[in-house]
């Protein structure tokens, strides 16, 4: 198979539409049985629920080639789950794990010419969305329902691509407590537009949010959730109920406890503490792994010591064993790779 004329190791992450997609919708009480299509385009009734309410929760993950011309999809069930749990707390019907999965499997073979080759370091980034797409004027869910999968190839999330990146404290909140921060909505960016423009224009690659409640723990950014690495090199990851649990996080904490030996430690870190930590990185399937140099905040200018040049050493460490594993480089857990 012929791979587009693209140039790869240039792409930026951003949208380019693809020859397939995969779509099926839910309506009275059932999923139909869906499919590919060549149309890019969604129509929709001017009520339907999405465009009022916002009833809408999407995926991010990633398809690679390996050395040897394969394609593979990483953990591909996890983001499946995931979407479930989204759809539960937004009164959305749930998609089975094997559709999620054929839906993935069918288009990511079918846009095979877009998947970027191995080594290029571009990846095929694949988007699954459900909305609300009946029509729906009082405050209700919807009764019908669009699930969707599109793919680009996509590279590096952040310009410059491993260079340290600067953070700013957020004066604003991403979720509060007991409220949707732990699962994809889409409602949870919209509000984080704001805020994350306001970053941009005083220079910084994104925000750092910390815990509404008492605004004393880090929380995560826009796109990522956020690791550290001590003066001991111990993995230190902020815990937080109203954070997305993200796939590479978990993925980054296995693969540092058992591929690299260090010493993970799940709790809750307090933004005090940010400045006698060693390494800080931002980390998800758009970011892979972003170390950060800098985090700003009233109190001043946080400097990591792993500096502005160049990824901290653990970061570094982590972030190669990681992709090594995505492409099939080095062995992966058992059920972390699905072959295409
Ligand atoms: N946190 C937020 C708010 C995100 O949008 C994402 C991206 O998906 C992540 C964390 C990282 O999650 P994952 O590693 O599953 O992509
Ligand atoms: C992802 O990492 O897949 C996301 O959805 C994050 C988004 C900010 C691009």
């Amino acid at each position: 198979m012929e791979k587009k004329n693209i140039d790869w190791s240039s792409l930026g992450f951003g949208y380019t539409p693809t020859d397939y997609r995969w779509e099926t919708r839910w309506h009275d009480g059932a999923w139909e049985k869906g499919g590919l299509t060549t149309d890019s385009t969604i129509t929709l009734s001017e009520a339907a629920c999405v465009f009022h309410y916002s009833q809408s929760c999407f995926e991010g993950l990633k398809a690679y080639t390996t050395r040897d011309g394969h394609i593979v999809t990483f953990r591909p069930d996890q983001n499946a789950k995931r979407m479930q749990d989204s759809c539960r707390r937004l009164e959305m019907p749930v998609l089975p794990v094997e559709t999620f999965l054929e839906a993935l499997d069918a288009t990511v073979k079918a846009n095979a010419a877009w998947v970027p080759p191995f080594g290029t370091g571009a990846t095929l980034y694949i988007r699954p969305l459900m909305i609300g797409s009946g029509p729906q004027i009082g405050v209700a869910p919807a009764h019908e329902f669009l699930f969707r999968l599109f793919c680009m190839p996509v590279g590096s999330y952040f310009k410059g691509g491993v260079k340290p990146i600067s953070l700013q404290v957020s004066k604003y909140d991403r979720a509060a407590p007991r409220g949707t921060g732990h699962i994809k909505a889409g409602l949870n960016y919209a509000m984080s537009l704001y805020p994350t423009m306001e970053a941009h224009r005083a220079g910084f690659a994104e925000n750092m949010y910390l815990d509404p409640a008492t605004r004393t723990y880090v929380e995560e950014t826009g796109g990522a959730n956020i690791l550290f690495v001590d003066k001991d090199n111990n993995l230190i990851v902020p815990k937080s109920d109203s954070i997305l649990p993200s796939v590479t996080r978990r993925s980054l904490v296995y693969v540092g406890e058992h591929y690299l030996g260090l010493k993970v430690i799940e709790r809750k870190v307090k933004f005090s503490e940010v400045k006698d930590m060693k390494e800080c990185a931002l980390c998800g399937t758009a970011a892979v792994l972003a170390p950060v140099g800098r985090i700003h905040s009233d109190e001043g200018d946080i400097y990591l010591p792993s500096g502005m040049d160049k990824i901290g050493e653990i970061s570094g460490k982590i972030r190669e064993t990681l992709l090594k594993i995505q492409s099939c480089e080095i062995e992966a857990p058992e059920g972390w790779i699905r072959r295409i």
